[in-house]
């Protein structure tokens, strides 16, 4: 098959023919099917649900001598700080377990900067005239309204195969009304990308304006590979700490995608300094999170190898998943020359750039053949992509057969939208 692009207009109008004559086949099937979100598939929530079976005797609820059914112990349970301290490679007494979703513990050290501030500001940020926020994009949709909905001003820093444009980042800094940064350092939502170690060096040594800088660092795929070997990562609070930035960052995981998104358990972890300093302010808020969750997952997952067996079960269902995609995506796209992807080995998600300016086009005409993607520009701040190239795709959700058929839609639709933007 030709390249589109070096297509004749004829030849483009006959294959544009072609294209429009399967994409009506597709429609007539009357499809409903769904790659929009990063849900785990429903084998994947049947693999754990075992852990309702745990906690049947008496002393399933005392964790070092702690009644867990009892209020106390604001920052968790000391056994699922050990083991979130274990996964994530930083101390137990920098980590505070919370509740079912790390996103809420994310949009409450924000919420805390804005209303009260931090540990070293000068006033909470609801009083500064301007916060600016720095978002690394293609990234997650939900990060992106976190900070807009606060009224900051998102500034788009582009991706690169190693984690955000550090030059791009190092020159934002150098203004105090920057107050923050999204990352997702391994597997990033969306492109798969792991951050190489000189970006987290960097990162970790940065010199920023605004002296209560607050680096995010969701690390909410830290141990979700489904292709190949567990791939080490370094903990970020100790890198940033030996650059004398050990106040700067708060790190965030969960569950939801090891045991069950909704009904897991979450962290966030951070210096002793910010743990003290947070912990004042969530005093006042709740007296103690879900401790029975936390025991049933301290007694399921044991410790990180243990983890790391059972995350190797999601795997063996996932691969499949992602492999339907991007061998779909290598025999029907590659040859036309009209999108390209990435082949991540982790995470939820294949990030694909489609020709600019047909992202829109392709992903209503996928709706109007039955497939729902994430919408086209969700992956940039305030929902546009300047380009209108990037789709996100979400494999887990569909049992391979749906996959099959969703992919195919996506690539037919890709092709009509391409031929239609290079002129038939
Ligand atoms: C990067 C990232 N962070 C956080 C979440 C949500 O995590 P939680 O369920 O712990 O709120 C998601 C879910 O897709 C995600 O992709």
């Amino acid at each position: 098959m030709t390249a589109y692009p070096k297509m004749t207009a004829q030849e483009r109008k006959a294959e544009y023919a072609r294209v429009c004559k399967t994409f009506e086949e597709e429609k007539a099937k009357g499809l409903c099917l769904n790659m929009a979100r990063g849900k785990p598939g429903k084998a994947q929530l049947d693999l754990v649900s075992d852990m309702f079976q745990l906690m049947q005797r008496p002393e399933d609820y005392v964790s070092d001598g702690i009644d867990v059914r009892n209020y106390g112990e604001l920052s968790g349970l000391p056994a699922a700080k050990r083991l979130f301290a274990e996964i994530l490679g930083c101390k137990p007494e920098q980590v505070f377990v919370g509740g079912n979703a790390s996103l809420q513990l994310m949009y409450d050290t924000i919420s805390k900067a804005y209303t009260h501030g931090l540990l070293h500001s000068e006033r909470p940020w609801c009083k500064e005239p301007v916060v600016k926020w720095l978002c690394p994009a293609p990234g997650y949709d939900r990060h992106f309204k976190v900070t807009e909905s606060f009224g900051f001003e998102l500034i788009t820093i582009p991706m690169t195969d190693e984690g955000p444009d550090m030059d791009a980042v190092e020159a934002a800094i150098q203004d105090p009304a920057v107050k923050g940064m999204w990352n997702v350092p391994k597997y990033s939502n969306p492109d798969g990308i792991i951050y190489s170690d000189a970006t987290i060096r960097r990162i970790a040594s940065m010199k920023p304006a605004a002296p209560d800088f607050l680096l995010m660092w969701d690390n909410a795929y830290c141990i979700h590979e489904f292709e190949g070997e567990y791939v080490e990562f370094p903990d970020i609070l100790s890198a940033c700490a030996a650059y004398g930035n050990a106040d700067m960052v708060f790190e965030f995981a969960s569950t939801s995608k090891v045991t069950l998104p909704g009904a897991g358990i979450s962290c966030f972890a951070c210096s002793e300094a910010n743990m003290a300093y947070m912990e004042r302010l969530l005093t006042v808020q709740v007296i103690s999170f879900d401790k029975v969750n936390q025991q049933r997952h301290v007694l399921y997952l044991k410790d990180k190898a243990h983890t790391l067996e059972l995350m190797r079960k999601h795997a063996a269902i996932m691969a499949p998943k992602f492999r339907c995609v991007v061998d779909a995506l290598d025999r029907e796209i590659a040859p036309l020359e009209i999108a390209s992807w990435r082949r991540p080995k982790g995470g939820y998600f294949v990030s694909l750039n489609a020709m600019p300016g047909t992202a829109k086009r392709t992903l209503a005409l996928c709706k109007e053949a039955g497939v729902t993607m994430t919408g086209a520009g969700a992956t940039f701040p305030y929902g546009k992509d300047p380009e209108d190239s990037n789709i996100r795709i979400a494999p887990s959700l569909p049992p391979v057969e749906e996959l099959e058929q969703a992919i195919d839609v996506l690539c037919t639709c890709l092709k009509m939208a391409a031929l239609e933007k290079l002129g038939v």
